[in-house]
């Protein structure tokens, strides 16, 4: 399968690098696949091989690979300003330019927007503005951040955190006092007998009971992805941020929606806060921000925490906080672009009009007794891998189901991924009908082939 040869790109890859979130006895059967451009929504690899992603890169090439707007706009910004940061209130025109936008186009009448460069980064930004904004406001005491288990805000020390999943405990993470509330996700953690509508006000409960534990005067925030997305594609139980939003309200904890997979696009609305119809105090936002063509992320405060944030910088002089590349002129000129590609070049059309075919296609495939669930909103889905269907019985990990599924898959030249037990999809937004059924074709052949085997 791999080329082991020395000077291989798969042996020079092994070589030299330190992997991450790599399962490495697949790289050590396999050998990575090394890719040198892309077409549309395909890869190519140094050996010439084509595949489908159907995981749009990470989330975040929703106009593909080779979008000629993108590459124009990405050319011209560096050939007229190549570079510049946002400290010293100095900033580049694109930057006041792209925070105009991203408060046009979030559900906020007015705002603020903090730049960096990933996701994790804006999280962690956020984390640090609210202990900021409750220091000056006299409640020091209020650091305590609420996210729930499965979710998943980056991998800074601060967003590890936050993230709700077992593998940061080989980091010695979560720091004190990042706490995770209950996975809203009804099919795995529904009591027997249970209805969705119990549910959900159960996970409403739960969240009241551990802010009344801690002290509702010690909890800075609470964080949360619209659709949990790196927790294997989990929507929210039916009403479940219409039972929370009260409680935080009530608490007076300020609501922070995680866009960074949700935003733009993806879940069917520009905002994943719209398609569940919650008002957020502020809105994370990272990859669909540039379509992937940079590196960039945003927090994008509305008018209550803009207004508090403001008050407690005025107070210290200052918010000591930022990046080099905070705003990078050619970052927000790409994103001005991206965002125009997004809404007015028929992209966030498609992924209406191609939902309902994604839907039946995840639906169709998980008619297979060895498929527990399918879910997903938008153009994001996952199908759960399961030995006992009737039980919701996962495999032994020893099985490495998910991983054989994708690997089988990469080898009929499409790219998707596995998630614990589950195979995400999340294609570009410029998918076709018939790439999509060329992904869902194979996709099928692999489930078929690779239960055969461990079943
Ligand atoms: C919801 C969410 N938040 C934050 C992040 C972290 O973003 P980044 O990888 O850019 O640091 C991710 C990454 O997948 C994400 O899905």
């Amino acid at each position: 399968m791999r080329d082991d040869a020395p000077n291989s790109w798969e042996s020079r890859a092994d070589r030299f690098s330190l992997y991450g979130f790599t399962d490495l006895p697949t790289i050590h059967d396999r050998g990575a696949v090394i890719l040198t451009h892309g077409e549309g929504p395909y890869v190519v690899d140094v050996h010439g091989r084509r595949y489908l992603d159907a995981n749009s890169g990470l989330w975040n090439m929703v106009a593909g690979f080779d979008h000629p707007g993108l590459i124009e706009a990405a050319q011209a910004q560096y050939a007229r300003f190549p570079g510049y940061h946002a400290f010293f209130g100095r900033m580049s025109d694109q930057t006041v330019m792209l925070s105009e936008k991203l408060v046009e186009v979030s559900p906020f009448e007015t705002g603020r927007v903090f730049y960096t460069n990933s996701g994790s980064e804006a999280n962690d930004t956020m984390v640090k503005a609210l202990w900021f904004m409750h220091a000056a406001e006299g409640n020091p005491q209020r650091r305590k951040i609420i996210t729930r288990i499965n979710s998943y805000h980056g991998v800074t020390a601060v967003a590890a955190s936050m993230t709700g999943k077992p593998y940061n405990s080989v980091f010695g993470l979560p720091l004190p006092g990042f706490l995770h509330a209950p996975c809203p996700h009804y099919w795995r953690f529904g009591h027997p007998g249970e209805s969705e509508a119990e549910f959900t006000t159960r996970m409403g409960r739960e969240l009241e009971a551990m802010i009344i534990k801690e002290g509702p005067d010690t909890i800075a925030g609470f964080f949360a992805e619209p659709v949990m997305g790196a927790g294997g594609v989990i929507p929210p139980s039916a009403g479940y941020f219409q039972a929370i939003m009260p409680i935080l309200h009530k608490y007076g904890i300020p609501m922070i929606s995680d866009e960074v997979i949700c935003g733009f696009g993806r879940t069917g609305n520009t905002w994943g806060c719209e398609t569940y119809d919650f008002m957020p105090d502020a809105i994370i936002s990272s990859k669909n921000i540039t379509a992937g063509f940079f590196p960039m992320g945003a927090v994008i405060l509305g008018p209550m925490l803009s207004d508090r944030m403001q008050a407690a910088a005025e107070k210290f002089e200052e918010f000591p906080h930022g990046f080099t590349a905070s705003g990078h002129p050619v970052g927000c000129a790409i994103a001005l672009k991206a965002i125009d590609v997004v809404m007015n070049e028929g992209l966030a059309d498609n992924v209406r009009a191609l939902t309902p075919k994604f839907e039946a296609g995840l639906a169709y495939l998980a008619d297979h007794p060895n498929i527990g669930e399918w879910r997903g909103k938008g153009l994001m889905g996952a199908l759960e891998a399961v030995q006992d269907k009737a039980n919701k019985t996962p495999f032994a990990p020893g099985v490495s189901v998910s991983e054989r599924i994708a690997n089988s898959c990469t080898d009929h030249g499409l790219i998707c991924r596995p998630l614990g037990q589950a195979i995400v999809l999340c294609p570009p937004f410029i998918m076709t009908d018939s790439q999509m059924d060329e992904m869902f074709n194979k996709l099928g052949d692999a489930l078929k082939k690779v239960f055969a085997e461990v079943a």
